[in-house]
């Protein structure tokens, strides 16, 4: 069984959050990208495991439209059932306070392209050139939604 608790993200969280986030993402989201959301009121969660942040999502709310902006787990915890327990929470905000969820993802990204199907998102289209890449290029997204 999955545990840990989830609760708001706080400006204290952001030295462990951007420490995960560097060592889980190519482009990471910069201080600034994070203090910018925090300034928004978005829907910042992290998932604790004891005193550790394992992961945190997003969530930005327009209107009745829900976006999944970030959601990450420690590397070193991948493939435990914490990212699926932390996105049907977020998922359950969504439900609650939009009609629609989505988000968009790296073709690439196919461990997190599985979890976002099998968790009941689907493909609606594809943004070109959306993504910084690696080698200074640029990588398509996927545009996947709910409709709760
Ligand atoms: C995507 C991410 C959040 C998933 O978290 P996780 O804790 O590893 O995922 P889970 O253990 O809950 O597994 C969820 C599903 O992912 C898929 N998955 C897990 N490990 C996988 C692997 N090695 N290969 C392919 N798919 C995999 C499976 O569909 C799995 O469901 P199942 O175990 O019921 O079959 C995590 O890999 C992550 O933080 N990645 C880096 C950041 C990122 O890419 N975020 C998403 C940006 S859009």
């Amino acid at each position: 069984m999955v545990e840990g608790l989830i609760r708001a993200l706080i400006a204290a969280d952001l030295p462990a959050v951007l420490a995960l986030e560097a060592k889980a993402h190519a482009c990471p989201w910069t201080p600034g990208n994070f203090q910018d959301a925090l300034n928004s009121a978005y829907y910042m969660v992290v998932l604790e495991q004891g005193e550790h942040i394992a992961g945190y999502g997003i969530v930005q709310v327009i209107l009745d439209e829900g976006h999944l902006l970030n959601i990450t787990i420690d590397p070193a915890l991948h493939g435990r059932g914490l990212g699926r327990y932390l996105l049907q929470h977020l998922i359950a905000y969504a439900q609650s306070h939009t009609d629609t969820l989505f988000l968009e993802v790296r073709p690439s990204n196919s461990r997190a392209i599985a979890l976002y199907q099998t968790a009941g998102f689907n493909e609606i289209g594809l943004r070109r050139n959306y993504y910084p890449a690696r080698d200074g290029g640029r990588e398509d997204a996927l545009l996947m939604a709910m409709a709760f």
